[in-house]
């Protein structure tokens, strides 16, 4: 299964940076968004992006100009037609990604790889939107893409073998580590990540240290890059809660119970960087 021209389905945050690891890779990317301005939006992210990259030496300007003209961007599903691979990066909603994936399945090739970039749906559920569920895997990038080595290769009951293995492969081929991950709320890095903010939360609540403690703790006791607290920030308490409310859910397992005192802060509006107040306070919105 060589896969030379992937498809890729959403232009935000996340499909833009998959599209330029890919093209920065030498392959070739084709993006689809629902308007016009979103496609924009999403090519202007990326060159800012690459741009920086040559701008600190880390990237050959010939390289970006190349990258640049392999991208390809349409509002129409029916170009996804040249696609090895297809990797669905839309809204996180799992009635627009059912309607997502049976477009994507309507327009792509019968041999073509179909993947999600979900964080917390089930592969396994999403795979039976399909007439051809085999076909269908996980394929989870950090943000952001460009930076982060990591890709989750998930498997739902039903992914062929040999479909994991073209997409682990794929990710190598985009200077990315991919693990094996076996279908499960939250896969690996979330399951366990999230939970230790979580804590983080109970232990501020608790008073048993201030904020900047709890995170200098984890930055030199544990050698983390930034403390979970700040973290917490950095991707939005409002996402961390959801995040929580879904393993409680799906797992069954009061063990996953969001802290009050993150439930609290999310009522209030303290989300994080976004709203320039979460646990810490910021002078600019980001
Ligand atoms: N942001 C993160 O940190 C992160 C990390 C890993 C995975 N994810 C997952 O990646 C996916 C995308 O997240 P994001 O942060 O890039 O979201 P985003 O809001 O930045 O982008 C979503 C894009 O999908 C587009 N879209 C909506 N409906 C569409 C349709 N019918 N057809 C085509 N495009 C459509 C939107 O116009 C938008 O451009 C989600 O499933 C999310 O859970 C996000």
């Amino acid at each position: 299964m060589a896969i030379e021209t992937v498809g890729i389905v959403g232009a935000g945050t996340m499909g833009n940076g998959i599209a330029q690891a890919v093209a920065v890779a030498g392959l070739k990317a084709v993006m689809i968004d629902v308007t016009d301005a979103a496609l924009e939006r999403g090519v202007a992210t990326l060159a800012h992006s690459l741009e920086r990259l040559v701008s600190k030496g880390k990237l050959d300007a010939a390289v970006r100009d190349a990258a640049l003209k392999r991208i390809e961007t349409s509002t129409d599903y029916a170009r996804l037609s040249s696609a090895d691979l297809v990797i669905e990066a839309a809204t996180e909603n799992a009635e627009l990604k059912t309607r997502i994936l049976k477009q994507i399945e309507a327009a792509a090739r019968a041999d073509a790889i179909i993947a999600s970039n979900t964080s917390s749906i089930s592969i396994t559920a999403l795979a039976t939107t399909l007439a051809e569920p085999s076909r269908f895997i996980g394929m989870h990038f950090f943000n952001p893409v460009p930076m982060m080595p990591l890709v989750e290769v998930i498997r739902g009951l039903q992914t062929r073998a040999d479909v994991a293995d073209a997409v682990r492969e794929l990710a190598q081929r985009l200077d990315k580590t991919p693990i094996g991950v076996k279908n499960a709320p939250g896969f690996v890095v979330n399951r366990i990540l999230v939970p230790m903010i979580n804590e983080a939360f109970f232990v501020l609540a608790e008073g048993v240290a201030s904020a900047e403690e709890i995170d200098a703790g984890m930055k030199l006791g544990a050698n983390h890059p930034i403390g979970p607290l700040a973290l917490a920030d950095l991707i939005g308490l409002d996402v961390c809660l959801s995040v929580m409310d879904v393993f409680l859910k799906d797992f069954g397992d009061s063990k996953y119970r969001a802290c009050p005192l993150l439930r609290e802060m999310v009522s209030a509006g303290q989300l994080g960087r976004k709203t320039g107040r979460g646990v810490y306070q910021y002078d600019k919105v980001s």
